[in-house]
């Protein structure tokens, strides 16, 4: 089965691994410092903060947005659960608004509906890579005085009007799960141009202490205080080595993601009953993900009936996502039944993510195309 995605790793990343595995230092050591430091100077951002997930990363964002109980915060339901339960686990309440049709990312105009006096932060996802519409998002936040955190985990080396995701919000938030275009095994990272926001970001990965034990053997001292309540959230050294070296390989992953896409959208341009994933002007998307559309009209079967017949085909594909407020935890704890967000969940009942990683060969991609096609002309009415 050819999966939706997969890391790659070459001998040059087995060999950074191994080298910190022989050095003093296996976590919070001089590979922290330089991951994020060539991470920050990569995606054009001032400060990035290492973490150990792109969750405890979006965790680490709403802390240092000041989100707390009482407090709303604006985001997609067509995201992973992780980036409305950042929001969730500061005692703030997530208000979802609908997505655009077609690039399926925050809807400015949906959010600003969803301002109240309690609104402190919007989180906006770049799904599948395309960055969301940034500038009238921040636009919103300004007029409210709101921050706005990007969740960005599917979108390292993105562009939105020429610039780099990473330097655009407040915050922006991302992932180095294996499926993504760099791995740490587990991982994440923060970038903000903000000083203030760094340092918090820095003590809430460490208990809230305001040195981590390098600092400390660096000044020959034991002297530490705990000056907030935080968490251990901090990315090892390990991990670290790793997404260096896998940072020095992102333009090559992501231009070949970009030619995947390229055929993908070629292929599937004329094809009946298939929309390919819209790009919008003045941006370059990251493609994490390559989600079809399925236009059921056209077919006799749903969208499960075409997704099983594909993996009978042996194509890996996947579904992203279930819009959050249909997950049980969401519906039980506020009272969501369906048709809250009409956009979002249409497009839930019409998408399938085909296979997109580096490591995929030429033939792959055709095998992709030519099951796609395949079996939508078996379902066509
Ligand atoms: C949009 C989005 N946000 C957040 C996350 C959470 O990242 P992690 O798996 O690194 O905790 C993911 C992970 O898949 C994601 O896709």
């Amino acid at each position: 089965m050819l999966p939706y995605g997969h890391q790659s790793i070459d001998e040059g990343d087995i060999q950074a691994v191994v080298d910190v595995l022989r050095s003093d230092w296996l976590t919070t050591g001089p590979k922290v410092d330089e991951f994020e430091e060539a991470f920050a100077a990569r995606v054009g951002a001032k400060y990035a903060v290492a973490f150990s997930s792109g969750t405890a990363a979006l965790h680490g964002a709403a802390f240092s947005a000041g989100l707390k109980t009482g407090d709303e915060a604006i985001t997609t339901p067509m995201t992973f659960a992780a980036t409305a339960n950042c929001v969730l686990y500061q005692g703030a309440r997530p208000v979802f608004a609908d997505v655009c049709p077609d690039t399926l990312n925050l809807d400015p105009d949906q959010a600003a509906k969803r301002v109240t006096s309690k609104t402190r932060a919007v989180l906006p996802v770049d799904y599948a890579g395309h960055p969301a519409d940034l500038d009238p998002i921040l636009a919103l936040a300004e007029r409210h005085g709101m921050i706005v955190i990007e969740d960005a985990c599917h979108a390292v080396g993105a562009e939105y009007k020429e610039r780099p995701t990473g330097g655009l919000a407040h915050m922006t938030v991302f992932s180095f799960h294996p499926v993504k275009h760099l791995t740490t095994g587990e991982g994440g990272m923060v970038t903000t141009d903000r000083a203030d926001f760094a340092e918090t970001l820095r003590r809430f990965r460490n208990h809230g202490i305001s040195s981590d034990a390098r600092q400390r053997q660096l000044a020959g001292s034991w002297l530490y205080d705990m000056v907030m309540l935080g968490f251990n959230y901090r990315l090892t050294d390990v991990a670290c080595a790793l997404g260096l070296s896998q940072l020095e390989r992102l333009d090559a992953n992501l231009a070949r993601r970009r030619e995947i896409a390229a055929r993908y959208t070629a292929a599937f341009g004329d094809l009946p009953g298939v929309l390919a994933p819209s790009v919008r002007a003045a941006v370059n998307p990251a493609w994490h993900l390559y989600p079809i559309r399925l236009d059921l009209a056209q077919f006799n079967a749903d969208r499960n009936h075409i997704f099983r017949a594909l993996r009978a085909e042996n194509i890996g594909v996947n579904v992203h996502y279930i819009p959050v407020h249909l997950h049980s935890y969401y519906r039980n704890q506020f009272g969501y039944r369906g048709g809250e967000y009409p956009i979002a969940e249409q497009a839930y009942e019409e998408l399938i993510s085909l296979p997109m990683f580096y490591g995929m060969n030429d033939q792959d991609v055709e095998d992709v195309i030519h099951a796609v096609k395949k079996v939508t002309s078996s379902f066509a009415i």
